[in-house]
């Protein structure tokens, strides 16, 4: 082992073994700080794969992981309707949550898990962690300069074209783990993909006052073993307003050619970054036609610093271990984490309520909100 002793750092479970388990194994590598003591799962199969594939610790049942004393924060990287039953149960036994998103299937239980975490005195905190990424970090620190102007109107893209052509079925993880298209269909892909940008938002710009949403199902039939019924919609769009005054316009599908760019428009300029799902997207500042005749100016905003080297197992370059290893180190700090549970619920209400819309959109006020977050202390 390097200069990192055995002591000196965090000790984590893993519930779930499934598609994603294997981005947060490959990912570790980046946080040496953070040692993976064994992993659960109610599948036999994929608790064997994935604990072979990684050489770590496979727990009997979810008992055994929670009694480790060793064990300081459980991942939960269960299904989404296992999340808060796991969530609870790690909480009640004394651990630090980090949970996938959405933090529950619905947002009465979301906020159960934060209530338990705060009487346990307990950190609950969520992903997705891409705000801590050195693009957005890099982007939120050129907002501050105000060198695009005030903003006033954010246009977030995450659509990721018609996935149920794509042959999804026969998609695997590294350690053979199928993508979950079933779930994933009915989950829906705005409680699935909303958050990475919505986290962004709510760091840059506040917490949200308001939606007004509009959700559907537009492709009828995607998957043959799915009702009408189970599936959630494929196509939202939101407008949010923040409490500092900026609106935001979030589009989510599984129908539209793939984009996940997000474009921040200042009274100078426009900030765009090209990619939510890449730690070192090229963002870049364009100046607003209207304001000048040079209209082919474009200046690359560069990193604050490289991302860490993207194993070659993952397609998007995303550091998913980075928010567990800000919890560890809020925790070690006795510092609120920047990924809080009054963060992650508020989030999560966005989700769900942009998602609820298909039973009639109509204008919504948030019941949560969240105390401003900290830059990185590298993005100061
Ligand atoms: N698939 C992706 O590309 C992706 C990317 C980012 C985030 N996520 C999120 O990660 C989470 C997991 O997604 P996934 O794609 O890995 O799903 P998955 O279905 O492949 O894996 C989930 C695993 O959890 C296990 N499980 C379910 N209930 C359990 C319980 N009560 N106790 C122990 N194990 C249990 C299942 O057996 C399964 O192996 C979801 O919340 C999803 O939104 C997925």
């Amino acid at each position: 082992m390097s200069e990192t002793s055995l002591s000196s750092r965090t000790s984590l479970a893993f519930v779930g073994c499934g598609y994603v388990a294997d981005f947060y194994a490959l990912t570790l590598r980046h946080h040496p700080d953070l040692l993976l003591e064994g992993a659960f799962d109610i599948d036999g199969d994929r608790l064997d794969s994935f604990t072979r594939a990684y050489d770590v610790r496979a727990y009997d049942s979810l008992d055994e992981l929670l009694s480790d004393e060793n064990v300081s924060i459980v991942v939960n990287l269960t299904t989404p309707q296992s999340h808060f039953e796991v969530s609870r149960s790690a909480l009640l036994s004394g651990k630090h949550v980090y949970s996938e998103k959405p933090l529950s299937t619905n947002f009465s239980e979301s906020l159960q898990l934060a209530e338990i975490a705060a009487e346990q005195g307990l950190h609950l905190s969520a992903a997705p962690c891409t705000v801590l990424g050195e693009v957005a970090q890099t982007v939120w620190k050129e907002l501050r300069k105000e060198y695009i102007g005030p903003v006033r109107l954010v246009f977030a893209e995450m659509n990721d074209g018609l996935v149920h052509q794509l042959g999804v079925e026969d998609w695997r993880s590294c350690s053979g783990a199928p993508w979950p298209y079933r779930n994933e269909f009915i989950t829906g892909c705005t409680n699935e993909h909303a958050g990475y940008w919505l986290t962004w938002l709510v760091a840059f710009f506040g917490p949200a006052i308001e939606v007004s949403s509009f959700a559907t199902n537009i492709v009828e039939d995607p998957i043959d073993s799915l009702s009408a019924g189970e599936l959630a919609p494929d196509f939202s769009v939101a407008c949010i307003r923040f409490r500092s005054g900026v609106v935001a316009r979030i589009t989510c599908s599984i129908v539209a050619s793939r984009n996940r760019e997000l474009r921040i428009f200042g009274d100078n300029a426009e900030l765009v970054v090209p990619d939510a799902w890449d730690f070192g997207a090229k963002a870049s500042i364009r100046n607003r036609p209207e304001k000048s005749h040079d209209q082919s100016r474009y200046l690359p905003i560069p990193l604050l610093k490289p991302p860490p080297e993207k194993p070659s197992e993952m397609v998007n370059n995303i550091d998913f271990c980075r928010g567990i290893a800000e919890l560890s180190e809020s925790i070690a700090e006795l510092r609120p984490c920047r990924l809080s549970s009054d963060f992650a619920v508020h989030v999560d209400e966005l989700c769900h309520l942009i998602t609820s819309s298909r039973k009639g959109g109509s204008k919504q006020q948030l019941t949560s909100t969240c105390e401003p977050m900290v830059p990185m202390d590298w993005a100061k």
